[in-house]
């Protein structure tokens, strides 16, 4: 596990909330509402139901990580790699792994996201490439073993208060289930990247993850102010 998990500062934590508390009115009319937003100028349609990948910014932040990270090219010489988007929401990241060359499956537990990652392939005319399927964590797979493996994971503990947008931040043992699921999922060379925060529990992820079997780097690493945001690349020990 990296030796190096982040901190944010208490006091630029408390201005910054203050802050966006004062955005908040403005935050909320594009939070639960149907909106078009877009990431580096691929749009993306974002129902009210399902978590808005630029506003939250984690997102947006995974996706240009599997845009542009060397980490996550396509492996050489295989023919048709696969990535595998857990949790994918609006399809942000399938979206982005789909253009670097990947053929995707996409899941959500959250109907509406299904639905909406769906309409993001085709806005983007990635039909072919993009499948999305509903259904919890690995269940909706088909014994398919994946190049890259995507997953911006709810970071709040607590059963959700709904099976839909609550989804997006709140899971009881969706972080150990994951990390359990993960290295039967991964082709022998394999690569994960997960986007994780300091706020919520989500660095208890990495802690789960059997550190001798996989290594962990950071990839890439933004400070909100209120939060930090990490995305980890993960990839089996040789
Ligand atoms: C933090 S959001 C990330 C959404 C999107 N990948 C993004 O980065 O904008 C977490 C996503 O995981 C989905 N999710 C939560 N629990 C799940 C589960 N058990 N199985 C599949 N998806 C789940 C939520 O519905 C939500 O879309």
């Amino acid at each position: 596990m990296p030796a190096d998990q982040p901190r944010v500062n208490p006091w630029v934590r408390r201005l910054s909330l203050l802050w966006l508390n004062l955005r908040k009115p403005f935050v909320e009319k594009r939070a639960r509402r149907l909106v078009l937003e877009s990431i580096d100028g691929i749009p993306f349609l974002v129902f009210p139901e399902v978590l808005n990948p630029v506003l939250f910014r984690g997102g947006s932040l995974l996706a240009r990580t599997v845009a542009g990270n060397p980490f996550a090219e396509p492996p050489q010489g295989v023919e048709n790699p696969l990535a595998l988007d857990m949790g994918t929401g609006s399809g942000a990241a399938a979206v982005s792994a789909a253009r670097r060359g990947f053929q995707v499956v996409a899941v959500d537990l959250n109907p509406h996201a299904v639905r909406c990652a769906r309409v993001n392939a085709l806005v983007n005319r990635l039909e072919d490439r993009i499948e999305v399927r509903h259904g919890d964590l690995f269940q909706p797979l088909q014994g398919e073993r994946f190049d890259l493996v995507l997953f911006n994971p709810p970071f709040y503990r607590g059963a959700p208060r709904d099976q839909e947008f609550d989804l997006a931040w709140r899971g009881e043992d969706v972080l150990e289930r994951f990390a359990k699921g993960l290295l039967k999922v991964l082709k022998p060379n394999g690569r994960a990247l997960l986007l994780l925060s300091t706020e919520g529990d989500g660095h208890s992820l990495l802690r789960t993850l059997d550190d001798r079997k996989l290594a962990i780097q950071v990839l890439e690493r933004r400070n909100f102010g209120n939060e930090i945001m990490t995305v980890y690349g993960v990839e089996k020990r040789l």
